[in-house]
């Protein structure tokens, strides 16, 4: 039995498998560039963040009816539930659908339709933290947040994700002041391609709750020592740090630099379509690769709960 655990970093646009996305297409009328699913997973190679999020984009081509997101989502919690997950908070890109044409509306409802039902054919609690695109402008994620003001009772937060370098938190103040207005927990990728300073400004600038990624706070000792005493967890992503070539291999992760430095780390998928497996697929890489201890595993299961947006007595609960 897999260890029950917490999924806070994931993107549910991450989780769609080639088999998926040609069953989508062939559904929804839409051409993919490739042959088949072996010639679109041997694309699967990155050098870095951009390269993934060009491929990321182009494949979200076919998601186009609410029942697509339904299925994408069916699909990732009923592998997440085999491996351990008791309890998700899922990202999604607004943004990237929009401007295709596909309603925000469809978007939500069509997760929001799975995410309904996940408790009772998973035994996954989940919540939905909907993340505006950093290399999209300021106004454009106040319209968004805007256009899901209709929906926000399937919505516990927002986040900001995409192209990191050259965007740095602070150009989402505003939006991200809206936000609290609204009642909306906080969370931002900082860290990840981006310098420590860019974690210190989602902090300080924006009200991050929690950071996705934030591997590069380690270049600031003073930063890692603010995150380790306000217990601000780190949604740390192992399989996707080695393909995005933010670390060289899986044995080189600072994972264990980071959990003796007493962060409070996450072990997570980020996109496991795209970066080779889910939660507990990174759970048995780093046991393996850093020769991880049974307790160590234990804490960063335990953290997981921790750091998530369940209320504690139902945190208690779902472990
Ligand atoms: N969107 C999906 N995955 C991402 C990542 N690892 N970093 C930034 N934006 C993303
Ligand atoms: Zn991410």
């Amino acid at each position: 039995m897999p260890v029950p655990k917490a999924e806070l970093h994931l993107h549910i646009e991450g989780t769609l498998e080639p088999e998926l996305a040609f069953a989508l297409a062939a559904r929804n009328g839409v051409t993919l560039p490739y042959a088949d699913t072996d010639a679109l997973r041997a694309a699967y190679s990155f050098g870095d963040l951009q390269s993934f999020l060009d491929l990321y984009y182009n494949l979200m081509a076919v998601l186009r009816t609410a029942e697509d997101f339904t299925e994408l989502a069916d699909a990732y919690l009923e592998r997440a539930a085999a491996q351990g997950v008791r309890h998700a908070e899922i990202f999604f890109d607004p943004q990237a659908h929009t401007a295709r044409g596909v309603p925000i509306g469809t978007v939500i409802e069509g997760l929001g339709a799975s995410l309904d039902r996940a408790e009772e054919r998973y035994g996954i609690s989940t919540r939905l933290i909907l993340c505006f695109l950093r290399d999209e402008s300021a106004e454009s994620a106040l319209a968004t947040l805007d256009a899901a003001k209709p929906y926000l009772h399937r919505i516990t937060g927002v986040g900001l994700d995409s192209a990191e370098v050259g965007h740095p938190p602070a150009k989402f103040r505003e939006v991200y002041e809206e936000a609290a207005r609204l009642g909306l927990r906080r969370v931002a990728h900082a860290g990840e391609e981006g310098p420590a300073a860019y974690v210190r400004e989602a902090l300080d600038v924006l009200g991050a709750e929690r950071i996705d990624h934030g591997l590069r706070c380690m270049e600031d000792p003073e930063l890692v020592d603010r995150l380790a005493r306000e217990r601000i967890p780190l949604t740390v992503c192992p399989f996707s740090n080695v393909r995005l070539r933010v670390v060289d291999t899986l044995a080189d992760h600072p994972l264990p630099a980071m959990m003796a430095a007493g962060l409070l780390v996450t072990v997570n998928s980020d996109d496991p379509a795209y970066f080779g497996g889910y939660a507990g697929d990174n759970f048995d890489g780093i046991r393996d690769a850093l020769g991880l201890a049974p307790e160590q595993l234990r804490e960063l299961a335990r953290n997981s709960f921790r750091a998530s947006f369940l209320e504690d007595d139902e945190a208690r609960r779902a472990r």
